[in-house]
């Protein structure tokens, strides 16, 4: 085959616009997948996505089309992630095309997630195409969308596709126009090997299984390869292409799209961004672009029961063999024992790791409320960065604190505006931008601390915006700010799952708000328990818990027995996930206080 023959894309869009469902006609339409293997949504593998309907991690299928030209062409698609946590993931996998089509839903409209992943793909140069979903609605408003398109995206809609990727409308055509718009690789098969890595994933019988594009040369099974970022070398033992299940071939030329088992053991010598090389004829220098996935948000998780520590280890370590940019480091607490501090790419990573860990694994864990990385600057010029909010030195010891912020933007019908802009601003988000896209949506743009986006702040864009409202944001980097430790005591003794670090000015509302929570959430016990906010020794806020238990029957006159031992078993139950804090007993939820305050 020639290059000349070969379509590498994907499909781009906000969540729940239809990339999966489109993603699968055209495998049928392409016979790729018979009708009877289809799987609703092949390209979600992962229960949990299918769950969720999001798209987590990347797959990727080889199509053969014949056009109505008669010629033969090989359309590779790749399947990326929609969601901002995993932009370095989506940016690769966009390098690895030469165009994209957009979806965007016609009774919707251009959202968030759907403006984040035109600017990766225009960053990247790929053609974009869009095509509108979903005409097959009554809601559909083909006219509107496409307006919003010509203004925000700044795209040319006078040929724009209307498809139903549900009832296969127009759908033929979107085939047509990948080979008609998007531009095929170059040629380049006589440079030496470099092929880039943008997915891998670990097998138990294969070791790691790496999905690469090649850009420069040819790619053959037999050979001595070097990946050029982690610096070392493998055998290539298997090459292939994803049609879409696994199918051996003897090379890859430039522009083609496979995978390749090599031995490699751990999918961190196989990173996504990695160049590959032949080991004797190596390239001058590796692909562009290339970065380690750093954690973003942490949290401590714990077992309910502490006989489960070593499952947790091993579930861990179970996870992070196919997730490198997942981190775990043991951590103990005098509230909540033998644990671990996970760090996360963002707050969808860490709800997916958790999810897992208690659904693949049956581990029932407490965890603590998520929290982000400090630099510290100490007085004596050292700095540190800490991931846990506990870990922060003595105030006489800290200069300054330096904390991450995101550049977030948010769509949303105009007349939710003035809502979501003082949540913003109670948030402490700085204005950057306003725009009215079209008559009834508008665009607004803030910096904010990632702290305060990681503590409920989408739920509450939600709730202000009726649900019309969606977001997305990006790293912006590190700016210094007035913070400061606070501590919560409970029954006099400090509880240091429950220390964060707040910006001073409001420190003493949380302190408030948190105080109040606890109250509602600790259950009453034989004794008066005093829960109170601390800044150091100083007491900022304090509430009581008045004595005597909960009686779960209290309500329960006379009534069926069976009913009375329900109510005694899910008393039970509650107590499995309860941490004893001196001779208080915690629930599970008192954790995650900071998540409900108002
Ligand atoms: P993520 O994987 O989370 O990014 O979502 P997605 O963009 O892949 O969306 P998906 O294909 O899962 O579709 C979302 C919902 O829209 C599903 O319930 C689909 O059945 C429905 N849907 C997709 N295309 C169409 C269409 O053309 N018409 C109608 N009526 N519904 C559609």
């Amino acid at each position: 085959i020639s290059p000349q023959q070969i379509r590498n894309f994907c499909i781009i869009a906000h969540i729940d616009h239809g990339k999966s469902t489109l993603a699968d006609r055209l495998l049928q339409l392409t016979n790729t997948v018979s009708n009877r293997d289809m799987k609703d949504q092949f390209l979600d593998s992962m229960d949990l996505e299918r769950e969720r309907g999001i798209t987590i991690k990347l797959q990727t299928a080889r199509m053969n089309y014949r056009a109505p030209d008669g010629n033969e062409y090989i359309l590779n698609l790749i399947d990326t992630p929609g969601h901002v946590d995993f932009s370095y993931e989506v940016s690769r996998s966009l390098v690895a095309c030469e165009g994209a089509i957009l979806v965007v839903d016609a009774s919707q409209g251009v959202e968030a997630q759907t403006l984040a992943n035109v600017y990766l793909a225009s960053e990247s140069g790929l053609e974009i195409i869009p095509v509108l979903n979903k005409v097959d609605l009554p809601s559909a408003e083909p006219l509107r969308v496409k307006q919003e398109i010509e203004q925000m995206i700044g795209l040319d809609t006078s040929n724009c596709l209307e498809i139903s990727a549900k009832t296969g409308k127009n759908v033929e055509k979107v085939l047509e126009y990948i080979v008609k718009y998007i531009p095929p690789p170059k040629d380049r098969s006589s440079f030496p090997l470099r092929a880039l890595i943008f997915d891998s994933y670990y097998d138990a019988f294969r070791g790691v299984v790496v999905y690469f594009r090649v850009f420069d040369g040819i790619l053959e099974t037999g050979k001595k390869i070097r990946l050029m970022n982690s610096q070392k070398d493998f055998e290539s033992v298997q090459v292939g292409v994803l049609a879409p299940h696994q199918v051996p071939v003897e090379r890859l030329i430039s522009g083609e799209v496979g995978y390749l088992v090599a031995g490699i053991k751990t999918v961190q010598d196989a990173r996504v961004g990695d160049t590959i090389t032949l080991a004797h004829q190596p390239a001058d220098c590796a692909l562009p672009g290339y970065k380690e996935a750093k954690p973003m948000v942490f949290c401590g998780l714990y077992p309910s029961d502490a006989d489960q520590f070593e499952d947790l280890r091993e579930a861990l370590e179970k996870l992070k063999l196919n997730d490198s940019s997942l981190s775990y480091e043991p951590e103990s607490s005098s509230a909540m024992g033998f644990g671990f501090r996970c760090g996360f790419l963002g707050l969808l990573h860490m709800e997916i790791v958790c999810e897992r860990l208690s659904r693949e694994y049956g581990l029932d864990l407490v965890t603590t409320s998520p929290s982000v990385g400090y630099y510290v600057y100490l007085h004596d010029n050292s700095s540190m960065l800490i991931q846990n909010p506990c870990e922060l030195p003595e105030p006489h010891l800290v200069d300054y604190l330096e904390e991450p912020y995101v550049r977030l933007e948010i769509i949303t019908p105009t007349e939710y505006v003035g809502p979501l802009m003082e949540l913003t601003q109670s948030r402490r988000g700085i204005f950057q931008d306003m725009k009215y896209i079209t008559a009834t949506r508008t665009s607004l743009v803030y910096e904010l601390p990632l702290a305060e986006l990681v503590t409920n702040f989408f739920d509450l864009v939600k709730s202000r915006s009726r649900g019309y409202a969606s977001m997305e944001y990006q790293w912006s980097g590190y700016r210094r700010g007035d913070l400061v430790k606070l501590e919560v005591a409970v029954n006099g003794e400090k509880v240091d799952a429950l220390c964060s670090i707040v910006h001073r000015d409001k420190a003493y509302s949380i302190a408030r708000a948190l105080t109040e929570r606890l109250k509602e959430l600790i259950p009453r016990q034989q004794f008066r328990i005093p829960v109170q906010g601390m800044i150091g020794n100083r007491v900022i806020a304090s509430e009581h818990i008045p004595a005597l238990r909960k009686d779960v029957l209290a309500k329960c006159y006379g009534g069926d027995i069976s009913r009375k031992k329900k109510l005694l078993k899910k008393q039970a139950e509650g107590k499995k996930r309860m941490k004893a804090i001196g001779k208080v007993d915690v629930p599970q939820e008192a954790f995650r206080a900071m998540l409900s305050l108002k």
